[in-house]
């Protein structure tokens, strides 16, 4: 990595700073850590913690799920919205019941193979359920990568993407005999990071566990970083 112990850094700082009480936090089950990670795809903590809690209570499994009436599940869903998710969550239950017997696959690569599971998706799965050391890159830690990276440039464009992709790759925590409860500290605090400091508008760069080595603040450049998309 370019930053000296960026990971180390998040890390202590998700462990004393961080937010330890979710409930999908206090599990290692790939199906619980999945469904919450659905949701939150394009859900707010708040509003996802009810629905969350009510769908577990009536699938608490793969199983359960999978043999579940579409209308049934759609009906949970009712209230969240994107209901291409609710959609995909079923196909994706049915999935694991008809190709691994039952069972969530084994690491990010398969987990990314699911209808509907995306790279950065099946990554969390995996670091929070398997303490696999796989990267995360959802639209907050982008945020947190493009400032403190200093990386401008379109968004959706694949050459920046694939520069992100590189860097989040890069700056795992390294392996080793802690590195699950690491990853798992890691990836919670790359995502705690981007929904509480490094936030959209004006971020919270004094409380900033890695501000010493961040370009954005260096160069006053926070609001420009990152680049805005075109339209
Ligand atoms: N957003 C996406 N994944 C999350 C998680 N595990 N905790 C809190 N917010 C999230």
């Amino acid at each position: 990595p370019i930053s000296d112990a960026f990971a180390e850094r998040i890390i202590r700082w998700q462990r004393s700073h961080g937010r330890h009480a979710l409930p999908w936090q206090n599990t290692r089950d790939p199906y619980r850590i999945w469904l919450s990670e659905i949701m939150l795809q394009q859900t707010q903590v708040a509003t996802v913690i009810p629905y969350y809690e009510r769908f577990l209570a009536r699938y608490p499994d793969v199983a359960s799920l999978a043999a579940a009436p579409d209308a049934d599940v759609m009906a949970l869903w009712a209230g969240l919205g994107y209901y291409t998710r609710a959609r995909n969550l079923h196909r994706c239950a049915r999935e694991i019941v008809a190709q691994w017997e039952g069972r969530f696959p084994p690491d990010a690569e398969r987990i990314a193979t699911l209808p509907g599971i995306g790279r950065s998706t099946a990554a969390a799965v995996a670091a929070f359920a398997y303490g696999e050391r796989a990267a995360i890159l959802d639209g907050n830690v982008r945020r947190v990568f493009a400032r403190h990276f200093g990386m401008a440039g379109d968004p959706a464009s694949a050459k920046v993407q694939a520069g992100m992709w590189e860097r989040a790759d890069a700056e795992l925590p390294a392996p080793g005999p802690a590195q699950a409860d690491d990853m798992r500290a890691y990836t919670q605090g790359l995502m705690d990071l981007g929904a509480t400091l490094c936030t959209r508008g004006v971020p919270d760069c004094a409380r900033c566990p890695v501000r010493e080595t961040c370009v954005a603040l260096r160069e006053a450049r926070q609001h420009e970083l990152p680049t805005p998309r075109k339209r």
